[in-house]
């Protein structure tokens, strides 16, 4: 079982060469200290030789002087130094160690398995191909081996291995170890979860873990790290169909194309007809470029270089795909989505969606459902907090090509990623296309914006105009259009205090609704500005990611931010509303400023000092910037 090879002292090449061509095997222990798993893990590690000298030499060392196994070698403590350390981090934190045999290769995931680091497991069962669900034999079943397994079903880990450990403690009870079984078996029905391993252990004393148990009679089944050399690795993927997600184009002269990515499903080889998605284009695979010779035949897990024999556009992002049988193209669908970020999720705002080798925008709606991860039950939810899990639908800014995650864990996972921090605020795997979205289409209309502009003899633009409430912007929205109108432009002010009267009166303050909010008049304003209006937009619309996404919805230039800067004192000493008072007295909740966030704009295209310029100066110079900056004429 020792790893440490003959070979390492006698022929270093090749052992090394030995090792390469090893298969590796990716999995994840689920559990807590409690339960065994660092003294689990500690074995693995120390049984497979792959603690180094002075790491022993600390740990038989540490196990006298702190140690709870009477001087014995301590094995959780090896792993719970580590730990320790790993605390401290405040970042979504695995902790990955390697071992390996003289038959495999191995990567651990190492997660905390309490509640409050779902999304740790989340992130470390994400890659794993088998996962291993400590149970402690005297206390059964718990909550917490329903959630690790329940999570193991939705990350698609196809292995399940039951280490029920701590054997020695209940005597090697078969009756025991039957009755977990039962146990188990009842609820891993319930979530779909059939097929497992099950294997009585002793952690501590090494039994069944890396070697034979104690000889029991009534279990003949092999032992842990036997199971887990032997697992099947890349399962059935050779065997699907053909997808490639492109991740570079390799263009060094005007002669050579190449599409280089890892082949995540199925094999491809010169001359196999091949589909470029979303665009739906097809063609033929010319070469495999390699070095010295071409290959004949890709397979799933090869990273490759391939040519075509036509010259179709193909771009980072696009998936390359067997002809026949390619992955659907989508942009609205449903998903299930595990939230990892501290500021919960906001429907209605514009994430970015990672998917392959592919980044679009996304919005989420409001959960469907979310999931009591203890007891599978569906609850209503508005929002998704930190670890929690729901189901949400799914609306892109262009189509992707996609598998569900059922079917690929490439194609049907993502990631999605706040604009502003870029922080990973959520894992996702899609379930399928939302069919409205395949139902409506984009109707070709004859009139358009360039002829609605020209009958107007303007360009449609916004005006977006943010600040705190009882900044001026109204005040300076509405003298803006008075100019522009006693100029003869065709204008529409959409104020925010107005719209809540009709489209937006079923919305309120809470950050949610805000977005909402901003959703609604943005995309208002631009169809005035499809109408060849120009729109002056007067919302607090204190984000800046639904400003952005405003931005966005509208053609470069079209946009101009005015950022009416007037400070919190000075707002509050006008309290025209009165608004201020209340919300200082707590009579009005969520007020911008007070209690709830501004987020001033950092790159406006005009900003309005109120204390120093008056509104009418304002009006006048954001108009004049308007006729010189901007080219009206169509
Ligand atoms: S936004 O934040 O969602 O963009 P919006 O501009 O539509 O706000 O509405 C702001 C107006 O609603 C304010 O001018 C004020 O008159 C009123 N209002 C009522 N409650 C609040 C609140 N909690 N926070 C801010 N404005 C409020």
């Amino acid at each position: 079982m020792a790893h440490q090879s003959d070979l390492i002292a006698t022929d270093i090449d090749a052992y090394l060469l030995e090792h390469q061509h090893k298969s590796l095997l990716r999995f994840i222990t689920c559990g807590s200290v409690d339960d065994g798993k660092s003294t689990l893990i500690g074995r693995l590690l120390y049984d497979s030789k792959m603690i180094f000298e002075d790491q022993l030499a600390a740990l038989e060392a540490d196990s006298k002087r702190v140690g709870t196994q009477g001087g014995e070698i301590d094995f959780a403590l090896l792993v719970d130094g580590l730990a320790a350390e790993r605390e401290q981090g405040i970042t979504i934190d695995v902790a990955y160690r390697f071992f390996s045999t003289e038959k495999r290769k191995f990567i651990v995931a190492d997660t905390p398995g309490h509640e409050q680091y779902t999304r740790n497991m989340v992130t470390g069962a994400s890659t794993a191909q088998a996962a291993v669900i400590l149970i402690d034999a005297r206390r059964g079943v718990l909550t917490q081996t329903r959630r690790h397994s329940y999570l193991v079903k939705l990350l698609g880990i196809r292995h399940v291995i039951l280490a029920i450990n701590k054997m020695d403690l209940v005597d090697w009870s078969q009756a025991r170890f039957d009755e977990i079984i039962t146990d188990y078996s009842a609820f891993a029905a319930q979530i779909g979860l059939t097929d497992f391993t099950a294997i009585p252990m002793s952690a501590l004393r090494g039994e069944n873990v890396a070697g034979p148990g104690p000889g029991v009679s009534w279990y003949q089944g092999p032992h842990l790290m036997s199971v887990l050399e032997a697992l099947p690795v890349d399962d059935d993927l050779q065997d699907k169909a053909f997808r490639m997600p492109v991740q570079w184009v390799n263009r060094p002269n005007l002669d050579f194309r190449g599409f280089a990515g890892l082949v995540v499903s199925g094999q491809v080889r010169p001359g196999d007809k091949v589909r470029v998605l979303p665009s739906g284009k097809t063609s033929t695979v010319a070469r495999i470029v390699a070095s010295p010779e071409d290959l004949d035949v890709a397979v799933a897990g090869q990273s490759i270089t391939l040519t075509l024999t036509d010259e179709v556009d193909v771009s980072r992002g696009d998936v390359l795909a067997a002809a026949q049988s390619p992955p659907e193209v989508a942009d609205q669908f449903e998903a299930t989505v595990v939230w990892m970020d501290d500021e919960p999720l906001l429907p209605g705002r514009a994430y970015l969606l990672k998917q392959g080798t592919r980044t679009v925008v996304a919005a989420l709606s409001e959960p469907k459902h979310k999931i009591n991860v203890n007891t599978l039950e569906k609850l209503a939810a508005k929002r998704l907090e930190l670890n929690e899990i729901g189901v949400c639908n799914l609306t892109l800014d262009s189509a992707i090509a996609f598998d569900s995650y059922a079917e690929s864990r490439d194609l049907g996972g993502f990631i999605l990623i706040d604009r502003l921090s870029n922080r990973t605020v959520a894992a996702g795997m899609l379930h399928f296309a939302l069919r409205r979205s395949q139902n409506v289409h984009w109707q070709a209309v004859d009139v358009d914006k360039a002829a609605r502009s020209a009958l107007k003899g303007q360009r449609g633009r916004v005006v977006w105009l943010t600040g705190l409430s009882g900044s001026g912007k109204s005040t300076i929205a509405n003298l803006v259009e008075k100019k522009l109108h006693a100029e003869g432009r065709h204008t529409y002010l959409l104020d925010g205090d107005n719209v809540r009267h009709g489209l937006n009166r079923d919305l309120g303050f809470t950050d949610a609704d805000r977005v909402e909010n901003i959703r609604r008049v943005a995309e208002v304003a631009k169809l005035m500005v499809d109408a060849g209006l120009i729109v002056l937009v007067s919302f607090i619309s204190p984000f800046r990611a639904e400003r952005d996404m405003a931005r966005g919805l509208m053609a470069q230039n079209d946009f101009v931010e005015v950022f009416v800067d007037t400070p919190l004192a000075v707002a509050e000493s006008r309290d025209v509303k009165g608004l201020y008072k209340k919300a200082r007295s707590g009579e009005l909740k969520n007020f911008t400023g007070i209690d709830s966030p501004y987020e001033a704009p950092e790159h406006p295209e005009i900003r309005i000092d109120t204390t120093s310029e008056t509104a009418p100066q304002a009006a006048e110079r954001i108009t004049a910037w308007l006729n010189g900056e901007l080219d009206y004429t169509i």
